[in-house]
């Protein structure tokens, strides 16, 4: 039985739209629906690859909105849906204590850094400004704090010989879009078997 993931946005979509591929053609083929592609903007600009490739999308905004009652406008909103997983894939908010509860276990982020190392905002920059030779990629479970749920799994980013943060976010966008599935096709399949 294929899993239902709803993939949680803030802007670009980059990791989403790598995601949705791998259900399209590749290692989430016949593993992974989306069902749903949510933002907290409605200027968040990968609603429109998501629109494009016939995906349900839904935002909200979430401006001016006390956490809780943001999230549980998210949590009235899903409860029309059977959604196994929700992956965040660039999702620039940290969620309350009502959202994680409502999907305990099931909320899945991808930051681009070892999160015990950094958290937040600008994790490229940080690996760039520090002149580190290599970073990591962390895919990890989502609880209440910032980037501090428990990891799944890391891989390393070689960042040797780079001279621009643009070359950091490049190699370290190409490990994410690649790693990103493997971990969600890991997570189902070691639940399936
Ligand atoms: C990605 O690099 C993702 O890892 C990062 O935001 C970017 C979103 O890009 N997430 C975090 O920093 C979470 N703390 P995308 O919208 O193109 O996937």
């Amino acid at each position: 039985m294929k899993k239902k993931i709803a993939i949680f946005i803030s802007g670009r979509g980059s990791n989403m739209k790598a995601i949705v591929e791998q259900c399209r053609n590749g290692i989430l083929k016949n593993l992974v629906d989306v069902e749903v592609v949510f933002a907290n903007k409605e200027d968040a600009a990968g609603l429109d690859y998501a629109r494009s490739m016939g995906i349900r999308t839904k935002w909200i905004s979430s401006k001016g909105l006390k956490r809780s009652v943001f999230d549980q406008k998210v949590i009235d909103f899903l409860d029309g849906f059977t959604i196994d997983y929700i992956i965040l894939a660039g999702y620039m908010r940290v969620l309350s204590g009502i959202f994680v509860n409502a999907f305990s276990g099931k909320i899945i982020n991808i930051h681009p850094a070892d999160t015990f190392k950094h958290q937040g905002l600008h994790a490229y920059e940080w690996a760039f400004n520090n002149n580190l030779q290599e970073t990591k990629i962390t895919v990890h479970y989502v609880d209440e704090g910032m980037d501090t749920g428990a990891v799944i799994s890391q891989h390393i980013v070689d960042l040797k010989g780079v001279q621009t943060l643009k070359e950091v976010e490049e190699r370290g966008l190409k490990v994410e879009h690649k790693f990103y599935s493997e971990i969600i096709r890991m997570l189902i399949l070691n639940e399936t078997n």
